[in-house]
């Protein structure tokens, strides 16, 4: 019988986490620990730098729960969810990108008329988006559901607010050309929360820490696959350095600047005012 060695160990330890009874999870383990051992032999680690990890990771799960996900965050600043979003979401190049869904979608919005305003009472620059969700041959596609939803001026979503109730978010649905429109405010830049341990190790580095202007958008509907996706602002700070690794070329779109007057869904506007027009496209359901 062969007894544990610096030598050995992986081996050994890979093989005893084979046996576990789901298939998935015994090609899972024995490939996390050959990695993890690689890592620790690549670096040296020594034992110091050993509990220092193992705190860290004991901080992450301590300030966690079901509202502030910050393994979550760890995976997003480390590109470990936009891998895992691009490798089980690889799409013909001419459907609109996946990008990460980040810790702040709410279930349930509520579903909104064509071109209503989610940002009814919140200060902000007015911005209507409108454009047609398509299949990949440019059909319209008639009943599409959009869920959308973005940060304040403030860069704070309504998962953040205590007590905030449908603030920036709701559905909507495409007519029988496959249109969609809704008024908000343009979404500003934000940082993630940095009062954590994901917040102290990135603070230990030249990491910038924010993410260029966006909003989110789940679109699906009825024979196509979902995309869980962003639009960004063309020429946004952070485009080229967003914390999280979420700017997929495509989806970045110039904002149209406009002075008040007549406005898009009967609207008269007091103030300039932003739009967008932007064309989903799905795929086919596989
Ligand atoms: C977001 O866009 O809402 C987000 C994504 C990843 C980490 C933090 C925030
Ligand atoms: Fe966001």
């Amino acid at each position: 019988m062969d007894f544990v060695s610096e030598g050995n160990i992986t081996e050994m330890a890979m093989r005893r986490w084979a046996t576990a009874k789901n298939p998935r999870l015994a090609k899972i383990m024995p490939a996390l620990i050959k990695h993890l051992h690689a890592f620790a032999r690549e670096v040296e680690l020594t034992p110091e730098e050993w509990i220092t990890g193992i705190k860290w990771i004991t901080a992450v799960g301590q300030i966690s729960d079901d509202k502030r996900m910050e393994s979550i965050l760890a995976s997003d600043v480390f590109g470990l969810s936009m891998l895992v979003v691009m490798m089980n979401g690889r799409l013909p190049d001419a459907a609109t990108p996946h990008t990460v869904l980040g810790p702040f979608h709410i279930d349930g919005s509520p579903e909104l008329e064509r071109d209503a305003d989610l940002s009814e009472g919140i200060e902000g620059e007015k911005l209507h988006v409108s454009g047609v969700v398509r299949g990949l041959d440019g059909t319209p596609i008639p009943g599409a559901v959009l869920d959308v939803w973005q940060a304040d001026a403030e860069g704070v979503y309504e998962a953040q607010l205590p007590g905030a109730e449908e603030y920036l978010r709701g559905v909507f649905r495409t007519d029988d050309q496959g249109r969609y429109g809704l008024w908000t405010i343009a979404p500003k830049g934000y940082s993630i929360p940095m009062d954590g341990p994901v917040g102290e190790l990135i603070a230990q580095t030249d990491i910038s820490y924010y993410r260029p202007a966006h909003f989110h958008a789940i679109v699906a509907a009825k024979g196509y696959q979902p995309v869980v996706t962003h639009l960004f602002r063309e020429g946004a700070p952070y485009l080229e350095n967003d914390v999280v690794f979420g700017v997929r070329q495509p989806l970045i779109t110039p904002f149209t600047r406009h002075e008040a007057g007549p406005a898009p869904g009967g609207k008269v506007m007091t103030a300039p005012y932003a739009t967008v027009e932007y064309d989903f496209v799905l795929a086919p359901a596989a």
